[in-house]
């Protein structure tokens, strides 16, 4: 199966910008494993245009007065099919705790959408060899009372997104391997797991040849419509 790649846009770009983002991605044929999670007000424009669509937070409840946030009854019903949750920066800067990220995921699942559950350990915690223990206490945590099969998961790690420095090819492996046996573990169930963090022109031949990644999550060049088609086309060679 083609691997995953999700444009995580972030709070980037404008009307105009976005009108020629998606004139130069129609320029190519993409396949429904190439996702878009554009700021929230221009998903429509990308919906018109068939292209997978992810949004890039969700909440956890139906409908109800909570100002400012969206479903994921109402994403679904417009033909959402992705969620991300627990991206670092809403934890960051947000605040999000694993308590509100398990509740998203129930909510997400129980509207038909697929989570996109980013996970990934500080540098503190990485220079403390703490990377393993980190990401197991969040595992249990998130997937407290789960079950499902249909969770992706994104490992990033908190020190490689938007820095340009990613871990060794032997780290991300290793740990990606060892998110994918926690997860059995927890739900008893094999899971995809995505790297990201700096995904980049550059890294992408080196980072595409190694097996256990089930794809790709790309922030700040998935902005730049140019280098995210030579990305995806890089990726399907
Ligand atoms: P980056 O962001 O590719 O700009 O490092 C990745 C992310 O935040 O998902």
């Amino acid at each position: 199966m083609n691997k995953i790649i999700i444009a995580n846009m972030k709070m980037n770009l404008y009307d105009n910008d976005i009108h020629n983002y998606i004139k130069e991605i129609n320029s190519i044929t993409l396949d429904k494993n190439v996702i878009f999670c554009p700021t929230s007000i221009y998903i429509p424009y990308f919906l018109h245009h068939d292209f997978s669509l992810g949004i890039q937070n969700i909440y956890c409840e139906d409908s109800g007065a909570f100002t400012g946030e969206i479903s994921p009854r109402q994403a679904a019903s417009i033909g959402i099919k992705y969620a991300i949750i627990g991206h670092s920066e809403r934890r960051s800067i947000f605040k999000e705790n694993t308590k509100l990220i398990n509740l998203k995921i129930k909510a997400t699942l129980k509207n038909d959408m697929i989570p996109v559950v980013c996970l990934g350990e500080t540098k503190i915690e990485k220079d403390c060899q703490l990377t393993k223990y980190v990401l197991k206490k969040y595992l249990q945590e998130v997937l407290k009372d789960i079950s499902s099969d249909k969770i992706i998961f994104a490992y990033e790690p908190i020190w490689a997104i938007g820095t340009g420095v990613i871990p060794s090819n032997e780290e991300i492996s290793s740990t990606i391997s060892f998110i994918k046996q926690e997860v059995i573990k927890l739900i008893n169930k094999k899971t995809k797991v995505l790297y990201g963090g700096s995904v980049n022109l550059e890294n992408i031949n080196t980072l595409k040849n190694i097996k256990s990644i089930d794809g790709f999550l790309v922030g700040g060049l998935s902005n730049n419509p140019e280098k995210f088609i030579k990305l995806v086309k890089e990726v399907r060679k």
